[in-house]
C-alpha cells in the first residue's frame, strides 16, 4: 500500500470537490472530535473478508450484487424499509445463486449512504435561489432557507441511524431471516404475481432440495451457511469529515481502515486524479468502488489504479461503468481492450442506473426499466467478447412498492409515476422489478456457464 506521506486527514492538503460549506467551524471540529471517539461501525476483519470474497469475483469465481437507496433518509427511517430490502437483496441472491449457479456477493447501499454529489451548487425555484440538498448528512430537502443550510449535527444523526441500521442487519443476516429455510418467506406481498410465481416455483424446488438435504444429514444446525448469510455494507465517500472521524487504525495489523463501512466508493464527479478522495481513500485498506462515466479515459482508470492499487491486490478495486444504454456499446469496448494489456487487477460492475436518468413528460426524474436493462446486457456482452470478466451489477432499488421506474413486467408508465414516488433523489427500481431483473440476469450467468 502507497502510505507514504498519507494520515487520515492528509486529504485537507486537496482540493475536496462536492462539499458543504460550514458556516460554523467550531461546531464541526467538535462534531468531527466526538464522532472520532464513537465505536466503528464495521471491523476491520470484516472488510478483509469482503477483499476476499472480491477477490473470487475478479477471477469470475462469484457476482456482486451491490445495491440499496440512491440516498438514505432520516424521515423515511424505519424496521419495515430496511427488512424490506434486505429481503428484495436476499430474493435476488437466491435467484442469481440457484438459477446462475454462481455463489453472490451482497452488498447493501446502506447504513451511511447519506451525502449527495450534485450537477448545481444552487436550485433555483420561483425566482428564489437556495443552495442544493446534498443528502440528509449535510441539510434538509425542504424547499427553505433554514432546511439548507449546513448543519454539522446532521453528521451525528447519520452515524446513529447507520448504527440502528447495520445492528438490524446484522440481526436478519444471522438470527433465523437469512435461514433458506424461509425462502418461501422472502416473498413480499406485492411483488407482481407473475414475478411471485416464478420466485414461488423456485422457492418450492429449493424446500425440497433442503428437505432432501435434511435427510442425507445436512441441515441448518450443522451447516451454518444454510442458517445465516454475509451482508456487507457500502456507500459513496463523499463527506470526508464524517469518513475521516469513523477512519481507525486496525490494531491485529496496524493498518488503517475507514470502519464507516465495510466498502466505499468514489462517485463519479469526486475521481480526479488530483483530488482529495483519491488521495484520502488511497490511505485504507477497504474494498474501494469507483464510477465510471463516459468521459472517462484509458488514462483516468490506470491513474485510479496506481493510485488505489499500487501492489496490485485482488478484490481491492472494482470500477463500477455507468455510460448509458447507448455509449457504454461505443466506449466500452475500447476501453476494455487497452486495459487488459495492462494485467490490472479489477472488479468490473455495472451501474445500469446513472447512464440513464430521463426527465419524462410530466417532470418526473425517472429509467426505463428497457435501459436499464439494455446498458446491464451490453456490459456482459462486451465482457464476453473481450475475454474479461463481467463481475457484478450496482443498483438503486428499494422493497418498496414505488413508482419511480417506467416499465417492466408491471408496465409502470410515465402517468403512473406519480402513484407512489418517494426517493430523496434518484429513481429506484421497486421489489417487483428488481426481482424481474435478477431472473434476467441469472439467465444470462446460466448462458456464460454453459
Ligand atoms: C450514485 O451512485 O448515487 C451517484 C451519484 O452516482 P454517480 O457518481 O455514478 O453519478
Ligand atoms: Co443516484
Amino acid at each position: 500500500m502507497q502510505n507514504t506521506n498519507w494520515n487520515p486527514k492528509s486529504w485537507r492538503d486537496k482540493i475536496a470537490l462536492q462539499q458543504p460549506i460550514y458556516e460554523d467551524l467550531n461546531a464541526l471540529e467538535a462534531i468531527e472530535k466526538k464522532l472520532s471517539k464513537y465505536p466503528p461501525l464495521v471491523f476491520a476483519g470484516e472488510a478483509r473478508t469482503l477483499k476476499s470474497r472480491l477477490a473470487k469475483v475478479s477471477k469470475g469465481e462469484a457476482f456482486l450484487l451491490q445495491g440499496g437507496d440512491c440516498a438514505e433518509s432520516f424521515a423515511d427511517f424505519n424496521a419495515i424499509r430496511i427488512r424490506d430490502l434486505f429481503k428484495v437483496i436476499l430474493q435476488m441472491a437466491v435467484v442469481l445463486t440457484y438459477a446462475g449457479a454462481c455463489p453472490i456477493v451482497k452488498v447493501g447501499r446502506l447504513a451511511g449512504q447519506f451525502a449527495k454529489p450534485r450537477s448545481s451548487d444552487t436550485e433555483t425555484s420561483n425566482g428564489i435561489t437556495l443552495p442544493s440538498y446534498r443528502g440528509d448528512i449535510i441539510n434538509g430537502i425542504a424547499f427553505e432557507k433554514a432546511a439548507r443550510e449546513a448543519d454539522p449535527k446532521r453528521i451525528l444523526q447519520a452515524y446513529n441511524q447507520s448504527a440502528a441500521t447495520l445492528n438490524l442487519i446484522r440481526a436478519f443476516a444471522q438470527g433465523g431471516l437469512a435461514d433458506l429455510n424461509q425462502v418461501q418467506k422472502w416473498n413480499l406481498n406485492f411483488v407482481n404475481s407473475a414475478q411471485s410465481e416464478r420466485f414461488q416455483n423456485m422457492a418450492d424446488k429449493i424446500t425440497q432440495a433442503l428437505a432432501f438435504m435434511e435427510a442425507c444429514g445436512i441441515t441448518a444446525q450443522n451447516t451454518p451457511t444454510l442458517h445465516e448469510t454475509e451482508f456487507f455494507t457500502s456507500h459513496e465517500a463523499l463527506l470526508l469529515n464524517y469518513e475521516e472521524a469513523l477512519t481507525r487504525k486496525d490494531h491485529l495489523t496496524n493498518k488503517w481502515y475507514d470502519c464507516s463501512a465495510h466498502m466505499l466508493w468514489i462517485g463519479e464527479r469526486t475521481r480526479n486524479l488530483d483530488g482529495a478522495h483519491l488521495e484520502f481513500l488511497r490511505g485504507v485498506e477497504n474494498p474501494l468502488g469507483v464510477k465510471i462515466g463516459p468521459q472517462a479515459s484509458r488514462e483516468d482508470i490506470l491513474g485510479i489504479c496506481e493510485i488505489l492499487n499500487p501492489q496490485n491486490e485482488e478484490g481491492r478495486l472494482n470500477f463500477i461503468i455507468r455510460m448509458g444504454a447507448e455509449v457504454i456499446k461505443d466506449k466500452l469496448p475500447k476501453l476494455l481492450e487497452s486495459i487488459k494489456k495492462e494485467g490490472r487487477e479489477i472488479v468490473w460492475s455495472i451501474d445500469p442506473m446513472h447512464g440513464n436518468t430521463i426527465k419524462a413528460s410530466n417532470g418526473y426524474k425517472t429509467r426505463s426499466f428497457d435501459s436499464i436493462l439494455d446498458e446491464m446486457k451490453a456490459f456482459f456482452e462486451i465482457h464476453r467478447s473481450i475475454g474479461t470478466y463481467a463481475g457484478g451489477v450496482h443498483l438503486e432499488m428499494t422493497g418498496e412498492d414505488v413508482t419511480e421506474c417506467v416499465g417492466g413486467m408491471q408496465a409502470i408508465t410515465e402517468e403512473n409515476l406519480g402513484c407512489n414516488y418517494n426517493t430523496q433523489c434518484d429513481p429506484r427500481l421497486n421489489a417487483s422489478q428488481a426481482v424481474e431483473l435478477s431472473f434476467l440476469i441469472a439467465d444470462i450467468l446460466k448462458k456464460r456457464r454453459v
